[in-house]
């Protein structure tokens, strides 16, 4: 039997909410799955591939039983940010209990992929939809001013999550965290009534965002143009390449013009919705 599942990609962290926030967006992944001897990824031409061990899709597939045939669509591109690789679990996890006709629990498929990934922020996304907060094992949906609309920029360069987490450093000072806490405190209330004072004091995240800089100083000018052009909140989106603004109708087209302008080619822009449903 196939089981088959879909999963939002997201943009994680928001700014201040490192490992912890993200809001799902309405580009989807979506996987079908049916027992085999091994598990293997086929390609559109059936061509077949091994994925290995410590592959996103064979580590979801052994988190909750035998192997699995998997076939893959995703819109969500990949190591820019926008969680592909939650959402290939989230969808795979739930595909692979449906072809076993065994029950999908959103918490339970929450947890696993949380654990595979080490944070839950893209996984809550992906599960649950919307604006998401993630702690251990615990993830709530937060309100978004439904008039806020998120514009991505997507560079065509590639940085993956284990590279960018690497930046981090390992400690931080006592006075930047609790500058972080503000930000993250403003920025729940922010996003939560389109606030753009509240908003505003939710800019210039310490704990990520500076430290990654020196990895895409291009993220970095994405969200300062995002702001400048009206932007109520930028961000780098989950550990980058891409940015993220949330933006009032109004100001949606200089937005992605700004952004577009800075990208220039080597990428695109993109208004995406929303996805108000996570794991279907
Ligand atoms: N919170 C994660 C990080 C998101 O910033 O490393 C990865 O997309």
């Amino acid at each position: 039997m196939r089981g088959r599942a879909s999963a939002p990609g997201s943009s994680g962290n928001l700014g201040p909410g490192f490992d912890t926030l993200a809001l799902a967006l309405e580009l989807r992944c979506v996987v079908e799955a049916e027992p085999a001897e091994a598990t293997v990824v086929v390609h559109d031409d059936g061509e077949e591939w091994c994925p290995g061990d410590d592959e996103i899709v064979a580590r979801a597939v052994a988190a909750v039983g035998p192997p699995m045939r998997l076939w893959i669509r995703s819109e969500i591109p990949r190591r820019r940010g926008l969680g592909s690789s939650s959402a290939v679990a989230v969808a795979t996890v739930a595909a692979a209990l449906r072809a076993r006709s065994a029950p999908v629990d959103p918490e339970e498929v929450f947890r696993v992929v949380a654990e595979l990934e080490g944070h839950g922020d893209n996984a809550a996304a992906s599960v649950f939809g919307g604006l998401q907060a993630a702690c251990v094992g615990t993830a709530r949906r937060l309100e978004l001013h439904p008039e806020l609309i998120p514009i991505v920029a997507i560079p065509d360069f590639e940085l993956a999550t284990g590279e960018a987490r690497e930046a981090l450093p390992a400690e931080v000072r006592h006075a930047a965290a609790a500058r972080s806490v503000a930000r993250a405190v403003f920025l729940v209330e922010g996003l939560r009534h389109a606030d753009a004072g509240a908003l505003r004091c939710a800019r210039g995240d310490e704990l990520h965002e500076r430290p990654r800089s020196g990895l895409s100083p291009l993220t970095t000018r994405l969200v300062e143009v995002a702001l400048e052009a009206g932007a109520l909140h930028a961000a780098w989106s989950g550990a980058g390449p891409s940015a993220l603004a949330l933006v009032r109708e109004g100001a949606a087209a200089e937005v992605a013009a700004a952004m577009g302008r800075v990208l220039g080619p080597a990428g695109e822009v993109r208004r995406l919705a929303v996805a108000a449903e996570g794991l279907t």
